[in-house]
């Protein structure tokens, strides 16, 4: 087998010291697990917009099309708010969504036992907590035409528009069953079918899937509004939930406090696969680029890591090598080491990205 290639694209803001970190643990699998990796490195974002006056250019989507996997930092930035919609630093990363067909957006959100009393949600409602969003990401409201600032009469209309086919709804919904397959086998779709006609055809669409391909897998429907509050109110009622491009930005964000810090979810954007049976992929932390602490090795490189170990696993198999590398973030973070955004009294001494990172490989040498 040729050696597996690997795209990164650190960004902007923190992407670049959280991306450090990562280029730490791949080097450490070439060395200490012979797994060796062909490592580019390209601009996305801000980044790119500077050195090319684009979010993306030609020669790194084409890149991002080659290899077998995408790992991204973040992207966006203040200095960038006033540029043109069209080359704003997110639309780089919407087009390698959208290209790359990345229908399939996975957002676990599982809270680590050492950090349960982080969410600001009691311990009981989230210790243990593991669950799994899976987002529409390349249709609906995100992508659908007509679009537009409009003049109508004498005043401006903004518009966008929801718009799913049966075979997006059908993709996304087999992604989330066969995903439940392997967890404990329950999927909840969310829309609005209440108030909107794409919601009405999603809910058929994933019923339809579900009992002539999946009818094992147990499956409910629930009004994303409701989800949302469900989600606080008692997460752990859910294994997979499967829900639309825009209902899944919201709902993963939800899902993400209530694990306690942004700082520690990985994501996965999986295609249709290639002609090596594996799925065109991109993995990137669920955080942002973060400005504010840009620069200043305060940021946490976990979920960038556990970016990686996502690709490990989805995209080059090695779903071993994925758990040595989780559970070596989970053993770091039971011996109490954490970073500025996991303090709790103002008093104690956060670890820097790099002292973070480097507990990480520490943690996987011992594991060894
Ligand atoms: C996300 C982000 C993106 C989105 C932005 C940066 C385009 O919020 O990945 O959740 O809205 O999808
Ligand atoms: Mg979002």
């Amino acid at each position: 087998m040729s050696t597996p290639s690997l795209l990164i694209l650190p960004g902007d803001g923190i992407g670049p010291e959280v991306m450090a970190e990562v280029r730490k643990v791949i080097d450490w699998f070439g060395a200490k697990r012979d797994l060796a990796f062909d490592v580019s490195e390209d601009l996305v974002g801000g980044a790119a917009y500077d050195a090319h006056g684009v979010p993306l250019s030609d020669e790194t989507m084409e890149k991002a099309q080659q290899v077998d996997a995408v790992l991204l930092g973040a992207v966006g930035g203040p200095q960038y708010d006033d540029l043109d919609f069209s080359v704003k630093p997110e639309r780089g990363l919407l087009r390698l969504r959208k290209e790359m067909d990345l229908f399939s957006n996975l957002r676990p959100a599982q809270c680590f036992d050492a950090l349960a009393d982080f969410s600001s949600l009691k311990r009981d409602v989230v210790s243990g907590l593991d669950i799994m969003i899976v987002r529409e990401l390349t249709s609906g409201v995100y992508f659908g035409e007509p679009r537009g600032i409009m003049t109508e009469g004498n005043e401006r209309v903004g518009i966008n528009t929801q718009r799913y086919t049966e075979s997006e709804i059908a993709r996304v919904a087999r992604s989330a069953f066969e995903l439940a397959k392997r967890r404990d086998n329950r999927v909840c779709s969310m829309e609005k079918a209440n108030v909107m006609e794409s919601g009405i055809l999603w809910r058929e669409v994933v019923q339809k899937v579900h009992d002539e391909e999946y009818p094992d897998v147990e499956l409910s429907h629930m009004y994303a509004d409701a989800g949302g509050m469900q989600l606080c109110r008692w997460p752990k009622q859910f294994d997979v939930i499967v829900t639309d491009n825009l209902f899944g930005d919201l709902l993963s964000d939800v899902a993400a406090m209530l694990t306690g810090s942004l700082g520690m979810l990985p994501s996965a954007s999986l295609g249709a696969p290639m002609a090596n049976g594996r799925p065109k992929a991109l993995y990137e932390p669920v955080h942002g680029s973060a400005p504010d602490i840009a620069g200043q090795g305060k940021a946490n490189p976990t979920a960038c890591i556990l970016s990686f170990a996502m690709a490990l696993r989805y995209s080059f198999d090695l779903g071993a090598e994925a758990d040595r590398l989780e559970a070596a973030v989970e053993q770091v973070l039971a011996q109490g080491v954490r970073t500025a955004d996991l303090m709790q009294a103002e008093g104690d001494t956060p670890a820097s990205t790099a002292e973070m990172g480097d507990a990480i490989i520490a943690a996987l040498d011992a594991s060894l």
